[in-house]
Formats: C-alpha cells, structure tokens, sequence
C-alpha cells in the first residue's frame, strides 16, 4: 500500500502530526517535491524536532528519501543533519538516500528570490526567500547543478562557470558578485557531506513496491500553492498535488493508494495572494491568537479565514484525495457563529471553483452558509460521541459538501488528541 499525505489548502494545514504518525507505521519516507521551505515540529514526548528538508520518517528511524522532485539545498541539509545528530537521531546512508539526480539549490538562488522579490514591487509573492523558485527555474532552463554532478571535477567546474555566467548580468545589475572558484570551492567541501546519500532512488522504491511494501509520499506546501493549479503566480515552483509523486521520486504504481488531504478546520495562507474568505477583523485576529498561526520558517503571521468548501473540493478533485483528515477542530470553540463558504459570486455570474483568472480570484465574494458556534472546549477530544452536536454538525456538513469521508478529526498536537472515526489509523 502506498499513502500520500497532502496540504489541501495554502499549506501549515497541521500535517507533521499525521506525517509522524503514518510514518511510525509505514517502510519508507519519501519527498517527492519542494525544498527546505518546508517545515514542521513532531513532538514526541518532552522532545521537538523540527524538519525542512528531511523525510519525518528520519524521527522514527525509518528508510527516507529526498526524491529528485525537491530542490536540495545542501548547507541546509547538512545543518539540518548535525542539529538532529545533536538530538540522538541517527542519519547515516543506511536510512537516508537522496536520488542522484536532485538539483540544487546554490547561494546564487537566494540571492536572485530577494532580487525578484523586489522587482515585483507590490505584487510580491512574500516567498520564504530559500531560493526555492529560482533553483526550479534553473531546473527547467537545464543549467542546474545536480547531486551527481559533485562527483566529477570536470563536470562541476563546467556547469558552474556556465551558471555564473547565464546570472551575471543581472547580479552585476545588483552589485551582487558571485564567484565561480569560490562557489567550487563551497560546493567541493559540501559534496563530501553530501555525496554518500546519492542513490538512484527510483530503482530503491520501485523494488520496494514489488514486495508490497508500506511506503509514504510526504507532501509539502499545499496544494492551493500548486505551480499549476494553484492561485499563480502566488504559489510555489513545484507541483504540490499528488500527480507529482510520480515525476519526482520516479516510483511506478498507480493503484494500491490511499491519498489522505490534511484540511484545516478554518483556512490559513502565508504570503500574498488572493484569499477569498479572509478574515481582517476581530475573528481573523482570534484565529490567528487562538490557532498560533505563525509560520514555522519565516516565523510569518498567517493569515485567517473561514473554511472554503470550493478550493478544498477543486484539490480533492485534483489529487484523488480519498479520506480527509480535519485539523485544529478546537480553535473553532467558543465561537458564537462560524460560516461556511459553499461558493463565490461575481457581478451575476456564480462559481462553484475558482477561476484562475488573477482578476476574478482577488474579487470574487463568497457565498456563506452560517453555522451556530458549540461555545465549550473539544480540546483534546478523542471520540466522536464526546463533541458537541454543533461541532459534528459542522464536520458532517464539511464531509457531506466535499463529497468525501473525514476519517480522522485532530483536536490538539499531541497523537492522544484525534479522533479516529473510521479506525483509520489502527488498522494500518
Ligand atoms: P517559495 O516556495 O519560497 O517560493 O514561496 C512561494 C509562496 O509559497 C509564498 O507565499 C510562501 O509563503 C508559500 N510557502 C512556501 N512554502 C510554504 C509552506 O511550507 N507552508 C506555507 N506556505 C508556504
């Protein structure tokens, strides 16, 4: 069986706790997109790790990989490493691979994010600025630096010289200097921390499926920052929804799958762009207080909003998304009335999914249904029976509009607080 684990709204929808959790259970972790702009806390105990670019499973000493859909920052990386080692985790190249043919991200990446940051002027994307988009750029005009490539002198030096060369005008532009000896010298010290997780990857699971294992695709971002099907240009440089499972990590089954959407119970987004249902009011604020919405990377305040059934719909469409788990029930608690946008008006015209005209998705208004709040605390809650009836009206309201089950409800960090409604979990 192969589970995936994607963000179905602008990202930070609570999926480290079910990650962690899927991760205790299956063979195998996989990144198949992204890079260290990523990031969650698994708490186990006293202890919090906090991870970017690697797999969770590397919490629970399972087999991870880095499959060449991420962008690999190698510094990154490499201190990402150390900091674990330094809380007793063990990473060594028996448990951690990266496909060989990763690109990477170079300090030349993060110089032109905040380059491009500022001739956008105020259109700004509010990207992390971890040089994630230009190295996807790099990618695709075929001049990036691949993992493999640190093996050999020759092939190095060429593509560097190649790359510094393609750049310079515009650093120059900036009176940015990037020098083609020093970054060899960088790249050459780094490639020996590096160079010993350099597998073919897609070999390594495609094995792995053959004898029915376990294995888990670990979804970053959201999939409303989806390159393509996102609210572009204000998304990320990859493709976030599930068909990228395939293209970057190069694993070969199509059947066998659970998808699991991870769905905040309200809607949050960091950075700019449109945000049909935000809240810039005194509720939007309380969300913000009461969810401690604040971007793990960038340490951002996130944004706050009502729950949008059309944008998780058209990601559950996208990604063949077959069970949902709820996040953050209880950040709802106390409200006198909490709403539910089933749909978004425009002059005379109604649409039941967002258009992906840039225009209609900054002013198209929601269309609400209102719901009355359950005012006492589910915190913690671990059985469906114990919510108040007004919170499983809510939730039953969600799963009827989104045409699909909500098997798990998350009521609070800790892996006691969820509700397993359809023994989800357990029979894995
Ligand atoms: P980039 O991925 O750094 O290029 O940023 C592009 C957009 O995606 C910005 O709005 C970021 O705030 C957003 N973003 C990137 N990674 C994450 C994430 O892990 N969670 C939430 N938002 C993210």
């Amino acid at each position: 069986m192969f589970y995936t684990i994607i963000g179905t709204q602008w990202g930070d929808e609570g999926k480290g706790k079910i990650v962690d959790w899927l991760a205790s259970k299956v063979d195998t972790v996989v990144r198949f997109q992204g890079g260290n702009n990523a990031g969650h806390t698994i708490q186990i105990n006293e202890s919090k790790y906090k991870l970017n670019l690697l797999p969770s499973g590397i919490i629970r000493g399972k087999k991870c990989i880095i499959g060449n859909g991420v962008v690999l920052d190698p510094w990154a990386l490499v201190d990402e490493i150390v900091k674990l080692k330094k809380q007793n985790i063990e990473i060594s190249d028996h448990n951690l691979m990266i496909a060989e043919n990763t690109c990477l991200i170079l300090p030349i990446h993060k110089i032109i994010d905040e380059i491009n940051e500022i001739e956008r002027g105020n259109a700004g994307i509010g990207t992390t600025k971890k040089g994630i988009g230009p190295a996807y750029e790099d990618k695709v005009g075929r001049r990036s630096i691949r993992l493999c490539d640190l093996a050999n002198e020759d092939i190095l030096k060429r593509k560097i010289s190649s790359l510094v060369k393609f750049h310079s005008p515009r650093l120059t532009f900036y009176n940015k200097k990037v020098d083609a000896e020093d970054l060899y010298k960088q790249l050459s010290l780094v490639a020996k921390k590096i160079l010993p997780y350099s597998y073919p990857t897609w070999q390594y699971l495609n094995k792995l499926a053959k004898k029915n294992k376990n294995i888990l695709f670990e979804g970053a971002q959201g999939a409303l920052l989806d390159i393509d099907f996102g609210t572009y240009p204000y998304v990320t440089s990859s493709n976030t929804s599930s068909g990228q499972i395939f293209a970057g990590s190069g694993f070969n089954t199509r059947t066998n799958n659970k998808i699991l959407g991870i769905t905040k119970a309200y809607t949050t987004r960091v950075g700019s762009g449109p945000f049909p249902t935000e809240l810039n009011d005194q509720i939007g604020d309380h969300l913000v207080e009461k969810g401690q919405e604040y971007g793990t990377v960038t340490k951002r305040k996130r944004r706050c909003g009502w729950f949008d059934i059309n944008l998780v719909k058209q990601s559950i469409n996208i990604s063949g998304i077959n069970n949902i788990v709820l996040t953050k029930l209880d950040v709802l608690d106390h409200l006198n009335e909490i709403k539910l946008c089933i749909g978004y008006q425009f002059e005379n015209i109604q649409y039941s999914y967002l258009p992906a005209n840039e225009n209609l998705q900054f002013n198209v208004k929601p269309i609400y249904k209102t719901y009355p709040g359950w005012k006492e605390s589910t915190f913690g809650l671990n059985n469906w029976d114990d919510l108040p009836l007004n919170a499983k009206k809510y939730v039953n309201s969600i799963e009827e509009l989104l045409e699909t089950e909500i098997s798990i409800v998350s009521t609070g960090p800790e892996r006691s607080q969820t509700i397993d409604r359809k023994k989800f979990l357990d029979n894995i």
